[in-house]
């Protein structure tokens, strides 16, 4: 058989599966990856039966939390989370979409008040087909989940 991993295999930790293109990157930052030490690999546009093409991150010696798998489906809603042992899958992370979410993005609303450092976002979450909106609490604007930028 000739079947290869275009990225290879991790040892134990997490992998983000079937991401639509275009969001690892903010998937990455949202999750503060970034800024840490941890061992990423990260594919961008490979060929998928699914969707065509996908982005796909492997985050070695993490274990993404339920409440993290959950949050991820903001941004991919069609992604497979899968938790590595031992070079085996031992748990695929059933997740759902939250019905709300704090403090991590920030309101495009130039005069919301949540644009006051003091004041945490929140957002309420409605998935209409393949669109995710959010919900401003504060301004009660709705935004496209791609309009919406992270927080630093
Ligand atoms: N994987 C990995 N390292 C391992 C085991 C698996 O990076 N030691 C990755 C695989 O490359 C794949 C994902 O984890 O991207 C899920 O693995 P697996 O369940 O074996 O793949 P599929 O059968 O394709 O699962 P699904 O179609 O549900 O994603
Ligand atoms: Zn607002």
């Amino acid at each position: 058989m000739n079947k290869t991993l275009s990225v290879s295999a991790i040892n134990n930790g997490t992998v983000i599966d079937h991401i639509q293109c275009g969001n690892a990157l903010r998937i990455l930052h949202f999750l503060g990856l970034i800024k840490n030490e941890y061992q990423i690999t990260l594919g961008m546009n490979l060929p998928s039966k699914r969707l065509g093409r996908k982005d796909l991150i492997k985050i070695e010696g993490v274990e993404l939390t339920p409440n993290q798998a959950n949050e991820v489906m903001i941004f991919a809603p069609d992604a497979t989370i899968n938790i590595v042992k031992d070079f085996n899958v031992t748990q695929k992370i059933k997740t759902h979409l939250p019905e709300q979410v704090a403090e991590v993005f920030l309101c495009p609303n130039l005069v919301c008040v949540s644009q006051d450092k003091n004041i945490d976002s929140i957002f309420y979450i409605d998935e209409q087909g393949k669109h995710v909106k959010l919900t401003c609490h504060y301004c009660e604007r709705a935004f496209d989940k791609d309009s919406l930028k992270v927080k630093m």
